[in-house]
């Protein structure tokens, strides 16, 4: 029996480097996504891709994920490593969203390999640890909890607010009448080669300083002597704030404030985080002057992929959008094959 595995990529509307000092974060599932078709078969895992090169091509027992060739099979193989799952695989991986662009590609990847080997998706949390320690051990980067919480957990026309401490999810309506553009600066980024490691580091010193950042306020930033852990401190604080305060405006409808949030912090990455480039920023000031949309900011970890912007429903954008739309469900498994469009 052919089973179908899929999983959709993430943006960030707003919260973006807080998860992994167990901050807030407001990321929605889009439309595109990564597709597994599969037999359970042998007692090998055999995956082709249709748009990345090579064959995933592995025993059931793995031990170190991140020697594996192709690249893109060490975070297969770190899935496998995880689950150790008694029953091979063979099938082909379909996929529609960018890779390496800040869309959680490989957290997509990750849970449709792990949605596919058993991992249970009805236990959200579970199921996105599980995959959280594949990147760990597939690429060495720490990365946070929200790409596989919201890839597993997304509800469609919501996004998802995390408390990324608690891991408490709580569903947010999505205003009627507007929809969410994203656009690819066209920069490839990979977070093992990106400072991603560095501001984690960075975070901890200013940790050391005024104690856990998710309970700090922007106050307790501004007493940091250090000039620059002052100024990450003060994104990460004023970052939890303002993911609040946006799910506050969406519910008030009050979309102008909203936008003005995002614009604030895209500025709060771009100046006091540092992870915005020259084509990210200049994508940015560009949606912001476009008629009808109501706020833009990079998305994700920046160091280039993609900038989202909210707009009223239909809004003309003169740029090379990647989707539009409204929030998208999680990750499922299914019985029924079926090809991503
Ligand atoms: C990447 C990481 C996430 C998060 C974002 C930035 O997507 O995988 O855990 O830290 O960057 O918000």
């Amino acid at each position: 029996m052919t089973l179908r595995a899929w999983a959709p990529g993430r943006v960030t509307l707003i919260g973006d480097h807080t998860d992994y000092t167990g901050g807030r974060a407001l990321p929605m599932a889009i439309g595109l996504g990564i597709e597994l078709l599969a037999d359970r078969a042998s007692d090998w895992i055999i995956l082709g891709s249709e748009e990345l090169a090579g064959v995933a091509e592995l025993p059931l027992t793995i031990d170190d994920p991140s020697k594996v060739e192709p690249g893109w099979a060490r975070y297969v193989a770190a899935v496998v490593r995880e689950l150790r799952p008694t029953d091979g695989l063979t099938g082909t991986l379909h996929s529609n969203l960018p890779i390496g662009r800040g869309l959680s590609s490989s957290a997509a990847l990750e849970v449709a390999v792990a949605a596919m080997l058993g991992a249970n998706l009805r236990d959200p949390v579970a199921a996105a640890q599980l995959c959280r320690r594949a990147e760990h051990r597939a690429v060495g980067v720490l990365c946070g909890i929200m790409d596989q919480l919201a890839v597993i957990a997304a509800v469609e026309d919501h996004a998802l607010r995390l408390d990324c401490h608690s891991l408490e999810m709580t569903p947010v309506p999505f205003p009627a009448g507007i929809e969410v553009v994203v656009v690819d600066s066209g920069q490839q980024r990979e977070l093992e080669s990106s400072p991603y490691e560095t501001r984690r580091a960075e975070c901890g010193l200013a940790e050391s300083h005024i104690g856990p950042l998710r309970l700090a306020t922007p106050n307790d930033a501004e007493t940091i002597d250090d000039p620059l852990l002052r100024r990450r401190a003060r994104h990460v604080t004023t970052e939890n704030q303002r993911v609040d305060a946006f799910i506050t405006a969406l519910g008030a409808q009050d979309l102008r404030h909203a936008g003005e949030l995002m614009a604030a912090s895209h500025a709060s990455l771009r100046d006091d985080y540092e992870v915005s480039t020259p084509q990210l920023d200049a994508l940015v000031a560009h949606l912001r002057g476009t008629p009808g949309v109501y706020g833009a900011r990079l998305t994700g970890a920046g160091f280039g992929g993609c900038v989202v912007a909210l707009c009223a429903a239909g809004t003309l954008i003169d740029l090379p959008v990647v989707w539009r739309g409204r929030p998208g469900g999680g990750a499922l498994l299914t019985e029924e094959p079926s090809l991503v469009d």
